[in-house]
């Protein structure tokens, strides 16, 4: 197959997960759901990202013409980013990108809007995926609850489109990363689809999510295809050794002259059949921070690939783990979203010079990205990361199992913004000031009301 690919990420395999959803999707008499699972980093968003790209493939270069032309609205949630995990975004998400892809959506989407929806059409844009003339810029759902937002704005114009003219193509809607909603109260996105019974049987649901069967009691998930379990495991076994092959490949290791074979099926092996693993060793291979030579040495499973990157960084760093990276690490595990150098100062008072070799030490470890004014925003760069610094025990190697030094406690990560706060006076606060506290305790801390109502109730007994 044909691949759509960067040349620093390409994409590698995974053509029986193509050739699966392709049957589902052409076969009307199927369930609604399909739930493509797996454990961190075996690629389910790396699958997921592809597909969205083959969508805007031409015609005749379709592979899998059927679910290609399908895919309608893709929404990626990410702890890391509240704002992706919270349900009006994504109704607006998906709402808007039927809207642009589907001109029959669009018009019902328009006759359906009640008194609290605003919807923003721009017209004339020619660059518009799919659409000529009209592309709808934003949807405005104030007021409306998420449930009802869900009914009016996705729901009741699939709704109408079935019943202004009977349609059989497939409409796939898609959502990755459905295990990192979890952490919003109900209800979740998981609630929202839930909820789709009386949507039309042409439209049709993907999910990805790492296999947690309390997540889907409700879906009435009745196909699914996992990317690391042992039913699958050959089929990932030689896609994970492509990606191998083909990034060892590349002519600067060629030039080393190493056995690509043999050194290929080395790293697979230690990786556990995972993706991440093969991807950050490759990584620190190419920016020179590991040797090919060091192959032998490499650990298994990616918790312990992670232990041993972290080491490594601590030990090049001035400091100890807990005064210097531990902290920061800790406050970008618990932020929602991406904090800016700043922000990070601010709230753990750490000179500008520590955070900036923290930042250059780390950086695998650390993605970076840009708000719309141009400042950069940094987070832990994968939700397996942050999984392995909240794990109190790990697997080294073969049956060593050793406490985490990594961990880092929950608790203690969130009192840097608690302290943070505190720090700047809680004397003489008002109701203003205490709303502006619980948006910022809410928005940078996963939420925990109980204990969130009483540091409030605290700081109102202290005023
Ligand atoms: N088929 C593939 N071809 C090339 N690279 C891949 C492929 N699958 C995964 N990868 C690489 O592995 C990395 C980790 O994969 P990904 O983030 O998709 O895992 P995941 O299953 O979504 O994990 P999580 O459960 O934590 O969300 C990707 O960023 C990508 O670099
Ligand atoms: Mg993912």
């Amino acid at each position: 197959m044909e691949k759509v690919a960067t040349a620093q990420e390409p994409f590698v395999g995974r053509n029986w997960v193509f050739r699966s959803l392709e049957t589902w999707i052409a076969d009307t008499g199927v369930p609604r759901f399909f739930l493509i699972a797996g454990a961190p980093g075996s690629g389910k968003t790396a699958f997921i990202r592809e597909l969205e790209q083959c969508r805007s493939r031409d015609g005749e270069n379709k592979v899998y013409p059927r679910l290609e032309s399908a895919v309608s609205a893709v929404h990626f949630c990410t702890a890391r980013r509240s704002t992706s995990i919270e349900p009006m975004t994504f109704v607006r998400s998906i709402s808007k990108q039927l809207a642009n892809c589907d001109e029959h959506f669009r018009e019902a989407l328009l006759q359906s809007s009640e008194g609290n929806m605003e919807i923003k059409v721009v017209q004339n844009v020619t660059t518009a995926h799919h659409v000529t003339g009209v592309y709808v810029n934003n949807i405005v759902l104030s007021g409306l609850s998420p449930r009802r937002a869900f009914t009016c704005a996705v729901v009741a114009p699939l709704q109408i489109m079935q019943a202004n003219a009977p349609r059989v193509e497939p409409m796939l809607l898609v959502v990755d990363g459905l295990d990192e909603s979890r952490s919003v109260e109900s209800p979740s996105i998981t609630d929202l689809l839930a909820s789709t019974d009386d949507l039309p049987p042409w439209v049709k649901i993907l999910v990805t999510s790492r296999p947690y069967d309390d997540l889907f009691a409700d879906l009435l998930i009745q196909r699914t295809l996992s990317l690391s379990s042992s039913g699958t495991e050959q089929e990932n076994a030689q896609d994970l050794l492509q990606y191998i092959r083909l990034r060892l490949g590349d002519s600067a290791h060629q030039r080393a002259a190493i056995d690509v074979e043999q050194a290929a099926s080395v790293v697979a092996g230690r990786a556990a059949g995972n993706f991440l693993y093969a991807k950050l060793f490759l990584d620190d291979v190419e920016a020179g921070r590991l040797s090919l030579d060091s192959i032998d040495s490499l650990p298994t499973g990616l918790d312990a690939y992670f232990y041993q990157s972290v080491k490594r960084g601590v030990q090049s760093m001035d400091g100890a783990w807990s005064s210097s990276s531990g902290p920061v690490f800790g406050l970008l595990a618990v932020a929602r979203e991406p904090l800016s150098q700043e922000q990070i100062q601010r709230v753990l008072t750490v000179p500008p010079s520590t955070l900036l070799q923290f930042l250059l030490t780390f950086a695998p470890l650390i993605s970076r990205a840009a708000t719309p004014n141009g400042a950069a925003v940094y987070a832990l760069f994968h939700q397996s990361f942050r999984d392995f610094l909240r794990l109190r025990n790990l697997s080294t190697d073969a049956n060593v199992t050793i406490l985490n030094p990594y961990f880092l406690e929950v608790c203690q990560c969130h009192e840097g913004f608690l302290r943070y706060y505190l720090s700047q006076g809680v004397s003489g606060i008002d109701s203003e000031d205490i709303d502006d506290l619980a948006c910022g305790i809410f928005r940078f801390i996963s939420p925990k009301p109980a204990a969130t109502a009483r540091f409030l109730l605290w700081s109102q007994g202290a005023s």
